[in-house]
């Protein structure tokens, strides 16, 4: 047998692993006999650090001790507390900390943001989007049509070619030449959630700006595992959630990206509320609405300390493990699953993720022929948690802060024996 496709070999990749010690960090699932389960679901619902529940117990000993005072007199106030967040968050999508907040839900979000972004005219009116978005952005795209009084034909689907995956760029760039003048926003997402196909974000944001079309994108799935660069690809707007890669809890407060050259428009069409009023007057109660400068401009109602806090303790834990080091690791990881998968010289399995890894996440979502969701029970019960999407794909996300080589290597062996 070759060493490269065993368990040994796994394990000097651990020791190898200068970040290898980060899974300590973190609560790992167990089956009833305690034993570790290999949990590669990350790309669902991230691990909670071991530091949260101490992040969240301060904010409750505050709220204990200090009741409203905490707003202004805890050990980190409340009033002021997303701004801990922004500089972290920042960094991992690649934007200013100015451009960046942590608020509301992602769903929520992207419709404060297709409040400002989608402004349709009688000419300009179609959006585009990735066949395979996850549904609620369909629905928040066909929604936002419908009150605009338009259809939900008008939603333009980037689809793949008959009898392929993924997403080719050129058949954007067609739709664009063919239908610009009637487009009015691309929203894409960064790494889609079925097939794990990142897209050109930066490539795209120039193609749509070409044909004057505002330019989005939901980083659900590119979060705290790609590297969105969303300063410098020059997106008009992103959000995300913070519960899957960026381990904060399920339901967590979502993000929100505005570019600086319309954060700071005050005339931009925005639903407004009183936590993106100007800090300086917000408590006089009487002022018309004066927009902060920024993403916080955006806010609308005081934040869920709790959750936020669950935000901060895993920041924390991304901000010491400096998040190009975990790129890399994750690029290693993922591609010691893609050697073993192809090692396994099984017909009926195909990887549909794009095998550049410029091109995809930590996540491979991997075919099986003839399969139904059978197969994952028996993985489950095999002790692998994952995830199956239908009509018969399994999604396998080693997340670089957590996951080791030998739990990729024992979810391949579990694979196996579940495919016999
Ligand atoms: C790509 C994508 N978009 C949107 C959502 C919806 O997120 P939320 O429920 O936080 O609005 C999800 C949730 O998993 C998602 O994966």
């Amino acid at each position: 047998m070759n060493y490269q496709n065993s368990l040994e070999f796994a394990q000097q990749l651990d020791t190898e692993d200068s970040l290898s010690h980060f899974r300590k960090k973190f609560h790992i699932p167990t089956d009833p006999n305690n034993n570790e389960l290999i949990y590669l679901c990350g790309n669902s619902l991230g691990l909670q650090p071991k530091t949260t529940s101490t992040y969240i117990q301060e904010e409750l000993q505050d709220w204990a001790k200090l009741g409203v005072e905490g707003h202004t007199e805890g050990e980190h106030p409340w009033l002021p507390y997303h701004e801990l967040l922004s500089e972290s968050m920042a960094k991992i999508v690649g934007a200013k900390p100015s451009e960046v907040v942590m608020m509301n839900t992602l769903t929520t979000n992207l419709h404060l943001m297709m409040v400002s972004f989608y402004q349709p005219t009688n000419k300009k009116y179609k959006i585009v989007i990735e066949a395979d978005a996850f549904p609620s952005d369909k629905y928040a795209m066909e929604s936002q049509l419908k009150f605009h009084g338009h259809d939900t034909k008008d939603l333009v689907l980037w689809k793949p070619r008959e009898g392929e995956e993924l997403c080719r760029f050129e058949d954007l760039k067609q739709i664009l030449e063919e239908q610009g003048d009637e487009i009015a926003l691309l929203m894409i997402g960064s790494t889609n959630y079925y097939s794990g196909q990142s897209y050109p974000l930066k490539k795209i944001t120039e193609l749509g700006h070409k044909y004057n079309c505002k330019v989005g994108f939901d980083l659900a799935h590119g979060a705290g595992n790609i590297q969105p660069n969303l300063h410098e690809a020059g997106a008009d707007f992103a959000v995300w959630c913070s519960y899957k890669y960026l381990n904060s809890g399920p339901g967590s407060l979502g993000g929100c990206f505005v570019h600086e050259r319309h954060a700071n428009n005050k005339d931009l069409k925005r639903f407004a509320g009183w936590w993106g009023h100007n800090k300086e007057t917000r408590f006089n109660m009487r002022k018309d609405f004066d927009a902060l400068p920024g993403a916080e401009g955006w806010q609308l109602s005081n934040p869920p300390i709790l959750s936020m806090a669950a935000i901060r303790a895993s920041l924390d834990v991304f901000e010491e493990a400096g998040f190009e080091n975990l790129r890399k690791k994750s690029i290693k990881l993922t591609g010691f699953l893609e050697f073993l998968l192809d090692e396994m010289n099984n017909k009926s399995i195909s990887v549909i993720t794009p095998k550049n890894p410029e091109e995809r996440g930590c996540q491979l979502s991997i075919q099986v022929k003839n399969a139904d969701k059978s197969l994952h029970t028996k993985l489950t019960e095999a002790g692998v948690i994952s995830d199956w999407r239908e009509p018969d794909v399994i999604r396998i996300a080693p997340a670089p802060l957590y996951n080791s080589f030998s739990d990729v290597f024992g979810f391949v062996e579990r694979f196996k024996e579940v495919l016999k």
